[in-house]
């Protein structure tokens, strides 16, 4: 199945039993909100699931796209993305955790085309101040799949307050048949989907309150479906980042984790851009200034010649139409552009500090660390003696 066959079956699943579509799905969190960009599907909707009417009722779906910070410095290994897109259903204050098991159960199996016997859910086993979620260690085994029972692996908030619960998490098995082990002791269960029974608020002391209306919120990171639906060993491989993987590796010659952030970043920055970022010195401005920067480091490391005037607009076509951000190209190449050209303009400034510097002999770990956080001069291109001459 490819990307848009997977995100039609998805939507349509959830719109057949009821479920509006959520619109925006802008990294940008709706005004007031303290965090820089959207961490989940259900992050815009914290309001609601503490309690507040939606305008669109009490069945929800939508396709969220999502920027963690703090996984940035991850990006480059196999698994981590800067944006990645959750597949989220919600049932507010309407139907039971059970139901929403059985759903998913349903989609995976009917809708993907993943056998049963590839499943394996965790249920949240009970701790000092909630007991064991018995109604999903109940649907499960009706419905045939092993449980494993976790505690705070099965347990979800989105912050230290705030709404929160037990959850249970479904795994799909990407070994070799038969499958084995459990998800804790098998890194093969690969987890696909969590069903949150977002039934609780945690109070500042750390003390829960049931909330008055139990919701159901679940969450499923399109790219991992993908990875696994599309049978290939990370999410690079899959049709959504095919465009930029044939594009960079074709245009630069890159080592494998530089040639991923290189992708990752670039589309990134495309998608922040097209929900009207511009790079800057600080909060979101900041982050894609450093995505840019991250870029060009792993560009220049080789060859500081090579330059983003070279990258065609079918990568950047293709990621915009994929997010469905309206907008002209025009704008997004000129804000990668503006951005390499203050970026180098920067790196030639710095050219005489770092001269300077090893003219009193070899730069030390305190030069280095000076030179990046003083001048916003990246370590790798100090080492790699790309500054080296005036
Ligand atoms: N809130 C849960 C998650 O982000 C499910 O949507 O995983």
């Amino acid at each position: 199945m490819n990307t848009t066959e997977v995100l039609t079956t998805f939507l349509d699943f959830y719109r057949e039993r009821g479920h509006q579509r959520v619109t925006g799905g802008s990294l940008v969190p709706p005004a007031g909100d303290p965090v820089l960009f959207t961490t989940s599907g259900m992050h815009p909707l914290t309001p609601y699931l503490e309690g507040r009417p939606h305008p669109l009722g009490r069945r929800l779906v939508n396709v969220q796209r999502c920027l963690r910070t703090t996984d940035l410095d991850d990006v480059g290994d196999s698994t981590h993305l800067t944006v990645f897109e959750m597949l989220g259903s919600w049932s507010l204050g309407d139907y039971s955790g059970p139901q929403s098991l059985r759903w998913g159960y349903e989609l995976l199996r009917d809708g993907f085309g993943i056998g049963p016997d590839r499943l394996h859910a965790t249920v949240f086993g009970g701790d000092g101040q909630v007991g064991l979620d018995a109604e999903s260690l109940q649907t499960w085994a009706e419905l045939g799949v092993p449980v494993e029972l976790t505690r705070e692996d099965n347990w979800w908030s989105n912050g230290p307050t705030g709404p929160c619960g037990p959850d249970s998490e479904i795994f799909v098995w990407t070994g070799t048949p038969p499958p084995c082990g459990t998800p804790t002791t098998d890194r093969r269960w690969v987890e696909v989907w969590n069903h949150v029974m977002m039934r609780y608020r945690r109070h500042v002391d750390g003390s829960l309150e049931r909330l008055t209306k139990s919701n159901v919120d679940t969450g499923m990171g399109l790219e991992r479906l993908l990875t696994v639906l599309q049978d290939k060993r990370s999410g690079y491989e899959c049709d959504v980042f095919e465009p930029w993987l044939r594009t960079v590796s074709g245009l630069w010659d890159l080592d494998e984790p530089s040639l991923r952030i290189t992708c990752d970043h670039l589309r990134s920055a495309v998608v922040v851009i097209g929900d009207g970022i511009r790079p800057s010195n600080t909060g979101r401005g900041y982050v894609l200034r450093r995505l840019i920067r991250r870029t060009l480091t792993a560009m220049w490391r080789v060859d500081p010649s090579r330059t983003l005037a070279d990258l065609p607009d079918e990568p950047v076509g293709h990621t915009v139409a994929h997010f469905g951000q309206d907008l002209d190209l025009a704008p997004v190449r000129h804000a990668l552009l503006d951005e390499e050209r203050r970026f180098r303009q920067l790196l030639h400034r710095g050219r005489p500090l770092v001269s300077r510097l090893r003219s009193a002999g070899p730069l030390s770990e305190e030069d280095i660390s000076y030179l990046h956080e003083t001048h916003g001069i990246p370590r790798e291109l100090v080492v790699g003696g790309l500054l080296a001459d005036d």
